[in-house]
């Protein structure tokens, strides 16, 4: 891939978004490139855990490239709205746990792609804004729909009808970040946090995920079913009888099921 670069190193896969010259600007080609290693990485069996972050020293992603979309139409618009949520859901549905590693501005896309995944962690000078109004357009890779999910309706209007950008640190008090770490211990923070998520059952955190994440799309009723449902398939696993039988004989569990 020319834009986006896979590292395998399992159970680890570090996704990078490379444009510095341009911020990591995400034009359609980087986003069709995301979605193709996103559904590679789906299929590894060995990957536990997808680290997204890009490259160089300012930014995550500086949003949708504003160079390509200055001449688009409303279909083009329509289009690339498309791939952002496509790029966005994947993030967010896959099977293994997703990090963003915001090492610098996530604003617009950017920022919206940080929403899609699992967990956040944040370098010290991580910036985040949705500016999209600015430019006479809203968010468009289902920013209106996560944000406020994720920090309250009335702050994410905020965000999104002004357009600032928030620092580290507020991002943190907002709970749109998990953990603010120095720069140069972003990747390792996320390396550590992964390792504790994949020192555990592999399939009860993906049946989690399913969970949780249901509880963002259907009402409370049909979720608490899902999650019922959930729990008897976790008690159907190996995994269940070996993390059980592991603490009643004070032992630590080898967990195989995934
Ligand atoms: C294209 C971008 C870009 C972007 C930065 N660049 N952001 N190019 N699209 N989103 C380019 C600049 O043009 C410049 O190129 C180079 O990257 C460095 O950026 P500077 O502006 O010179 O850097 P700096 O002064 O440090 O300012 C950093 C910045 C600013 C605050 C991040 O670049 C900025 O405001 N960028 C735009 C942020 C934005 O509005 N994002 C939302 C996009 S809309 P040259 O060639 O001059 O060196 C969006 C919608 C998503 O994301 C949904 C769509 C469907």
């Amino acid at each position: 891939m020319e834009l986006v670069k896979l590292q395998l190193d399992a159970p680890f896969a570090v996704v990078t978004i490379d444009r510095p010259e341009c911020l990591n600007a995400l034009s359609s080609q980087v986003y069709r490139e995301m979605i193709a290693i996103l559904r590679q990485v789906e299929a590894m069996d060995e990957i536990r855990v997808v680290i997204l972050t890009g490259a160089g020293e300012k930014a995550f992603a500086a949003g949708a490239d504003i160079a390509q979309m200055v001449g688009e139409n409303a279909i083009a618009g329509r289009r690339l709205s498309g791939l952002c949520h496509e790029t966005a859901d994947l993030l967010e549905n896959m099977r293994q746990v997703t990090i963003a590693a915001v090492n610098g501005y996530a604003l617009g896309g950017g920022c919206e792609l940080t929403l899609a995944c699992d967990l956040r962690l944040a370098s010290e000078n991580a910036r985040f804004a949705l500016p999209e109004v600015s430019l006479g357009i809203i968010p468009g890779g289902g920013g209106t729909q996560r944000l406020a999910r994720l920090i309250g309706v009335g702050r994410a209007k905020e965000m999104i009808f002004t357009g600032d950008q928030i620092d580290a640190q507020e991002a943190y008090r907002m709970g749109l970040v998990n953990h603010v770490v120095p720069r140069d211990q972003l990747m390792s923070a996320c390396r550590a946090l992964g390792e504790k998520i994949v020192s555990r059952s592999g399939y009860a955190v993906a049946l989690a995920k399913s969970a949780v994440n249901s509880s963002m799309d259907i009402d409370r009723r049909n979720g608490a079913e899902r999650e019922k449902d959930l729990l008897g398939l976790a008690f159907a696993t190996r995994d269940k009888q070996e993390g059980m039988e592991a603490f009643l004989a004070r032992r630590t569990p080898q967990f195989e099921d995934f």
